[in-house]
């Protein structure tokens, strides 16, 4: 699919100004939004999402979606799995947290927002991935949870420019695969590059519960079971392991 990109030097946020200007993008045409820094960058459940300029990713996918919306929940997903595809080809091995947290070991190094407009009988899909490319650990530390950076993790400066262009070459390509075989296209290559195997201890906050359990599988449709003291499996669509 041919892509519009947008980007700028200094913006609000690239989901924000996304959510704002979707009347202006092209149905048949992904639209990127990156920019140098973000003012009022946003991450998951209303957090605010460190942008300093100049040193990370800060980019937004938006495209429109007639149908497939049962693969909305997805998308966040897939996006992630593309940007660990697109971090493997610059020799670092990513890991997921569920749903769509980028980890190395256990510091988190970028994140999924996706957020949707309804315009028409359709949807417009502002998909946000922030990935810490050269921050450096002194404005790492000032994160309120671990944090990490391709430069923390790997020694050496990354252009950011180029991690952009493979989260793109991978993100078009998966997203078409979701479009026609659906999130089962994708579920054993997303439980391999899951940070947890079978049985591991998991603190799951479902935003009503804290939940102790042990971490099961991930279902065909990619939502996670947790396997509880008692036996039982109980199935999360949506919340946060910490
Ligand atoms: C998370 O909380 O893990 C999600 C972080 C998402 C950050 C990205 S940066 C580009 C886009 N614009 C935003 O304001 N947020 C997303």
């Amino acid at each position: 699919m041919d892509f519009v990109r947008y980007h700028f030097e200094t913006i609000d946020s690239t989901n924000t100004w996304a959510k704002q200007n979707v009347h202006k993008f092209e149905k048949d045409k992904i639209t990127i939004i990156s920019a140098e820094e973000q003012t009022a960058g946003r991450g998951r459940f209303t957090r605010r999402w460190e942008s300093p300029k100049g040193l990370n990713v800060y980019t937004t996918f938006a495209f429109y979606l007639e149908k497939y919306s049962s693969l909305i929940g997805n998308i966040p997903q897939v996006l992630a799995m593309s940007a660990v595809e697109a971090l493997a080809e610059l020799g670092f091995i990513v890991k997921l947290k569920w749903p769509n947290d980028l980890m190395i070991q256990d510091e988190k190094l970028g994140g999924v927002l996706c957020e949707t407009t309804a315009i028409d009988n359709g949807l417009f899909v502002i998909a946000g991935i922030g990935i810490n490319v050269n921050m450096p650990q002194e404005l790492l530390q000032k994160i309120d949870r671990p944090a990490t950076s391709l430069l923390k993790a790997g020694g050496s400066l990354y252009s950011i420019e180029k991690v952009i262009e493979n989260l793109q070459k991978y993100f078009v390509r998966n997203l078409e695969i979701l479009k026609l075989r659906g999130f089962k296209a994708f579920h054993d290559a997303y439980q391999r590059d899951l940070m947890y195997r079978i049985g591991d201890p998991l603190s799951f906050n479902d935003f009503r519960t804290i939940w102790e359990g042990f971490f099961h599988s991930i279902k065909e449709d990619g939502s996670l079971n947790l396997k509880l003291p008692s036996g039982e499996i109980k199935n999360f669509l949506s919340g946060e392991i910490f």
